[in-house]
């Protein structure tokens, strides 16, 4: 059965797409059949896919991606037959929540979710945006003791300290933050629209260092 992998947050722009995108070409580099599975109506992660090389002339593998941003939909790419058929399914998750509380579509992909993580940049509204998906995920945590939920910092700026600060101030709101980061960086900028991962922009850069830091941190606390 797939290892499911949500990257979730209501405040937009907070890096999930960026984040969904790498992570899931990372896996897909590894030799797991994964599934990047698009969550957001907008189609950010279909975009990035259609705008990116066929992987057979590029010769490095990539997600498939398909489109599930209702509830229904996600229900049918966490069920059985589909969870069968990959190792990995990242979700690449909606903005924006109702009035009356967070959407269908994030309760479905809480529910599915083996691990959510949920990227937050380092900002005062940012953080605020963010603690009412950690009290949905902690609540679910302790109705069904699934599933496992970090923050990870993103757009962080290396010249100053306010990612940690953003750091111990996301600790408590009672998840754990990954020690892994995303700096600010324009090489993520360039992978999301060229359809591409950062290390394909930069083989050896600071972005591709990230990426593997952040699947190593992955691999070792939670999907082992
Ligand atoms: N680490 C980073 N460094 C620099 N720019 C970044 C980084 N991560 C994301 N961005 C840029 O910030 C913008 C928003 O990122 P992204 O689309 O990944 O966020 P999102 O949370 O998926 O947004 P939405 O809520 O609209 O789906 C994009 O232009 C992206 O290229
Ligand atoms: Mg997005």
């Amino acid at each position: 059965m797939a290892y499911v992998i949500a990257v979730l947050n209501q405040k937009g722009g907070a890096g999930k797409s960026t984040l969904a995108t790498n992570l899931s070409t990372a896996y897909a580099r590894r030799g797991k059949q994964v599934l990047l599975a698009d969550a957001d109506p907008q189609g950010s992660a279909r975009n990035w896919r259609a705008a990116g090389p066929d992987p057979g002339e590029h010769g490095k593998a990539f997600p498939d991606v398909v489109g599930a941003d209702t509830a229904e939909a996600v229900e049918t790419v966490t069920g059985s037959e589909v969870m069968g058929a990959f190792d990995v399914v990242v979700v690449d998750g909606p903005p924006g929540v109702s009035g009356s509380g967070p959407g269908k579509v994030t309760v479905a992909v809480l529910k599915a979710a083996d691990l959510v993580l949920i990227p937050v940049r380092p900002s005062g509204a940012d953080l605020w945006a963010t603690a009412d998906l950690a009290e949905l995920t902690k609540a679910r945590q302790g109705a069904t003791g699934t599933p496992d939920a970090a923050f990870i910092v993103t757009q962080a700026d290396s010249r100053t300290n306010v990612a940690e600060e953003i750091g111990s101030r996301l600790e408590e709101l009672g998840l754990p933050v990954l020690q892994a980061r995303c700096g600010d960086r324009v090489t993520y900028v360039k992978a999301l629209g060229q359809g591409v991962a950062v290390e394909d922009i930069e083989p050896s850069g600071k972005a591709a260092e990230e990426i593997e830091a952040i699947i190593g941190e992955i691999n070792r606390r939670f999907y082992g």
